[in-house]
């Protein structure tokens, strides 16, 4: 018996079918053709002719080289070198889409493996002025999810959204927008999820959503991303633990002076970058982020036992600390006890000859698993959280050591808190060994010494 496959459908229902089928098949071609094209969007130096102030701001930002940042360049070559699992490979290609996101919109490059040669200049500029202020929403908080709405280039140049409702300019129109004063605009692409496995890769934005600085009823308690970020300028650090005055000023060049100004360095806790592009101004920024986020404090109460706890606040950082990229990220506890004849008594979290962290130290990080529990350097095979030993916001961790207890009649007691961008064993491997030492911050230290005679009646026996 000859039979169509199509027997049991009408005409109509067949019709349909196709029509659906072709919706689901093409519909991606469909609005890939409609991808942007790269002249819809205007250079960050033509922004800069009347916004002079805050395109030197933005200059050598981590925005700014997010496409050239070498560490960057160097760890997406690292990752994809030698990669077989299709699931890994997707991740690994994805990273063009925040770190190149005006070249990711408009076709090139497509996938991290593409040749960078190739990249249009304008995007090679990174996160830049017409990317984030042609932004009218975003349809998800992870893998950057921004809606753009660009104009058509230098003679049209469309709608510039900012946090002004009177802003108004001869070149460009411009309107108020809600989603610029919110976090959501920086959470897009600081909420990082593995594409296959979705495994959490960076959470900067669910911290502070669920954290002390989102969630209070006290509006004058309440601090966004921009809150603290965008408030930022040489010598004022503006973070949780230090004050954040208006930063009085002109948007534009030939603007009206106005109450605030949000400034644009994005200055974060990364000093290495900036220097390298020769901007020590940023790396000095970086230095007083960090030496006001946190706070070290020492409980000596169980001293005559050999113990001493050590308090480690995250005081001024609306995250956890460190947060971002926290698999590579590198804060540690430097400890070291002496005797009174300068004797070490206790020591960890000192550096080796290599610049390695001596092992057992104390380490705030997160390690990330192949999904056996081995450990994993590589992102794009990550399936699971091993660790997460971090700080959330205003929230503190005891870290107690013990040490040997002998006839001692003193103690000098140190302790700093370090961090570090990158372990150094990392650094030798994507650029070679001993070719990049990585600078070590001391965000926090402590130093005391304790006479044992000065303690507690009974102490010296007990020790
Ligand atoms: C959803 C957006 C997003 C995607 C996709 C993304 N990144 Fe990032 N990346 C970030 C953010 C945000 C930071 C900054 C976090 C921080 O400073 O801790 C960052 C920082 C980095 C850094 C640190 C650079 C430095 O100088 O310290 C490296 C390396 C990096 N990313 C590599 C990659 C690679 C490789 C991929 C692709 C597998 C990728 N990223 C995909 C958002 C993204
Ligand atoms: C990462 C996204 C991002 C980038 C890149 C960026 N901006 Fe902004 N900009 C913002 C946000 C967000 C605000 C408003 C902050 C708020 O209201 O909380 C803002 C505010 C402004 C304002 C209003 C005045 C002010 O600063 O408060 C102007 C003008 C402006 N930006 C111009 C620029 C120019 C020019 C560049 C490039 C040199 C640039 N922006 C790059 C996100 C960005
Ligand atoms: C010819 C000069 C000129 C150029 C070029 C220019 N702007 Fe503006 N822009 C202005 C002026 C003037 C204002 C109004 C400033 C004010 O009211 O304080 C303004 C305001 C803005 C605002 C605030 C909008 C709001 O409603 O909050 C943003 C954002 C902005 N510009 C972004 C950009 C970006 C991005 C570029 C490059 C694509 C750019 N501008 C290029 C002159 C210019
Ligand atoms: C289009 C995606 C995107 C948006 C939107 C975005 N960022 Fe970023 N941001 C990145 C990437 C990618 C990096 C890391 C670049 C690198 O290290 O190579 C970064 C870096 C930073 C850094 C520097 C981190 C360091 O280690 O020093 C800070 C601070 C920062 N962003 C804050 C913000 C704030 C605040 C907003 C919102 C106003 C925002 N970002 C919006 C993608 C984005
Ligand atoms: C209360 C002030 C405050 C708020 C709010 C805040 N930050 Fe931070 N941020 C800091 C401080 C302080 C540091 C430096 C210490 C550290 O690395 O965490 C920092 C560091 C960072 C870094 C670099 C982390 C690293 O070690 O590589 C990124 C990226 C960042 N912030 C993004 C954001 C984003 C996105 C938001 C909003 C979701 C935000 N911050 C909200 C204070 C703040």
């Amino acid at each position: 018996m000859k039979s169509s496959p199509f027997r049991y459908f009408g005409k109509k229902q067949i019709i349909l079918t196709v029509i659906i089928f072709a919706a689901i098949f093409f519909g991606p071609v469909f609005s890939y053709a409609e991808k942007l094209t790269i002249d819809r969007f205007i250079s960050p130096e033509t922004c800069g002719d009347c916004h002079s102030t805050i395109y030197s701001q933005w200059q050598n930002s981590m925005h700014h080289l997010s496409h050239n940042d070498p560490l960057y360049v160097a760890v997406s070559r690292y990752m994809l070198s030698g990669l077989t699992d299709s699931e890994e490979i997707a991740e690994s290609e994805s990273c063009v889409k925040c770190h190149t996101p005006v070249g990711n919109i408009t076709g090139y490059p497509e996938k991290t493996s593409d040749d960078r040669t190739k990249v249009p200049e304008i995007a090679t500029k990174g996160i830049q002025c017409d990317y984030c202020h042609s932004a009218t929403g975003a349809d998800k908080i992870f893998n950057n999810g921004l809606i753009l709405s660009p104009g058509h280039g230098q003679d049209d140049p469309g709608t510039k959204r900012g946090p002004f409702k009177d802003a108004s300019s001869d070149y460009h129109e411009s309107a108020f927008s809600a989603f610029h004063t919110e976090a959501k605009i920086c959470g897009t692409c600081h909420n990082v999820s593995h594409v296959s496995f979705n495994t959490k890769l960076e959470t900067t934005y669910d911290e502070w959503e669920k954290g002390p600085y989102n969630n209070t009823t006290d509006e004058k308690q309440k601090i966004t991303c921009q809150g603290c970020h965008m408030y930022q300028r040489p010598g004022i650090p503006a973070t949780a633990s230090t004050p954040r005055p208006l930063n009085k000023g002109k948007a534009a060049d030939d603007g009206p002076l106005r109450d605030h100004i949000f400034t644009h360095y994005f200055i974060g806790a990364n000093t290495v970058v900036p220097t390298n592009f020769k901007s020590t101004e940023k790396r000095d920024m970086a230095i007083e982020r960090l030496t006001n986020s946190a706070n070290l404090a020492l409980d000596t109460l169980k001293i005559k036992e050999g113990k001493l706890v050590i308090i480690v606040t995250n005081s001024g950082a609306g995250h956890y600390l460190p947060t971002g990229l926290t698999d590579v990220r590198q804060m540690w506890l430097e400890i070291v006890i002496k005797d009174e004849k300068k004797n070490i008594i206790y020591s960890t979290g000192k550096l080796d000859k290599d610049g390695y962290i001596t092992k057992g130290a104390i380490i705030y990080n997160t390690v990330f698993g192949d999904g056996k529990g081995k450990p994993v350097l590589n992102i794009s095979k990550a399936r699971e959280i091993l660790k997460d030993k971090r700080i959330p916001p205003k929230e503190s961790v005891r870290e107690e050591i013990v040490f040997q207890k002998k006839n001692i009649k003193q103690l000098t007691i140190s302790v700093k808190l370090l961090y570090r961008s990158a372990p150094q064993e990392l650094i030798d491997l994507v650029f070679g060994k001993g070719k990049d030492i990585l600078p070590v911050i001391t965000m926090e230290q402590i130093k005391t010494t304790i006479k044992i005679s000065n303690v507690r009646l009974g102490f010296c026996m007990y020790l």
